[in-house]
């Protein structure tokens, strides 16, 4: 397989750094072939603004989503745009490798997906879910996280994981791709707030490494979370009554 890694990390020397060299080893290990997307070290700028493109259909009023496909229709997008959509028409699987900041990814993540997932492109009206771009496609998110797994149990402080990762689990799903149980590393702490002793938290994140190392062997096999599609809504988008998740109404 070929399998591009999008690291969202300010500091490759970092332990989301270290997950991807334990990604690269084992996946390069087994015969793959892996690429590297350094978001930072490469300077990615995440922000999606008029300047970005060159040859406006309305010089007056910018509308992103006409620019977007406009530009892309004409062969015309930015240059980093066009090598991270080559980077993705490359690979049968991205791993997103990612620190939980604000119940979120991290902003040069977010803005990724604003500028590179390009309207009119990699999706649109119809080529949405399971007629998406990507579809035949997988993609998982490897995401750390300071709060320990228990503060993540329901009721806990930290609140629910399958809320926080929603979004960016939707959004690939959005443009087609079959979206893998992400691979979420709890109580890496750092900074000031830690849960637990030094000797303890080092050897803790040698197990999680190991538990990431032994997934990704093996990652092919598994079954994607499970979305609705294209059949399972009526016309105005809502699941249809006679579909199975409709029981509680
Ligand atoms: C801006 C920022 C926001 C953060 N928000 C959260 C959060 O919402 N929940 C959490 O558990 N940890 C949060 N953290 C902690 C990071 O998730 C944690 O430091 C990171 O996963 C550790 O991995 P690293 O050593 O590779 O940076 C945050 C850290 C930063 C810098």
């Amino acid at each position: 397989m070929n399998i591009l890694i999008v690291l969202a990390h300010p500091e490759r020397a970092s332990f989301n750094g270290g997950l991807v060299d334990v990604a690269i080893e084992t996946l390069c290990g087994a015969g793959h072939k892996v690429e590297i997307d350094d978001l930072y070290g490469e300077g990615f700028d995440p922000v999606e603004r008029a300047s970005w493109y060159g040859e406006r259909v309305d010089e007056g009023y910018f509308a992103t989503l006409t620019e977007q496909r406009a530009h892309y229709d004409a062969g015309l997008l930015p240059a980093d745009v066009q090598r991270e959509i080559a980077r993705l028409d490359w690979a049968d699987l991205v791993i997103f490798q990612f620190p939980l900041w604000w119940h979120a990814q991290p902003a040069i993540l977010k803005g990724w997906f604003d500028r590179v997932l390009i309207y009119g492109g990699l999706y649109s009206g119809r080529m949405r879910y399971d007629h998406g771009y990507f579809r035949g496609r997988k993609a998982v998110c490897s995401v750390t996280a300071a709060s320990p797994e228990q503060a993540f149990m329901p009721f806990g402080r930290a609140g629910n994981m399958v809320e926080w990762l929603w979004p960016i689990h939707s959004s690939l799903y959005y443009v087609g791709y079959e979206v893998l149980a992400p691979q979420v590393s709890y109580g890496v702490q750092g900074g000031g707030i830690s849960y637990q002793d030094e000797g303890k938290f080092r050897a803790q994140l040698e197990v999680m490494k190991n538990r990431w190392a032994s997934r990704l062997i093996d990652l092919d096999n598994e079954c994607p979370i499970p979305f609705t599609g294209w059949d399972d809504w009526d016309e105005a988008g809502v699941l249809r009554q006679s579909h199975p998740m409709r029981w509680r109404l």
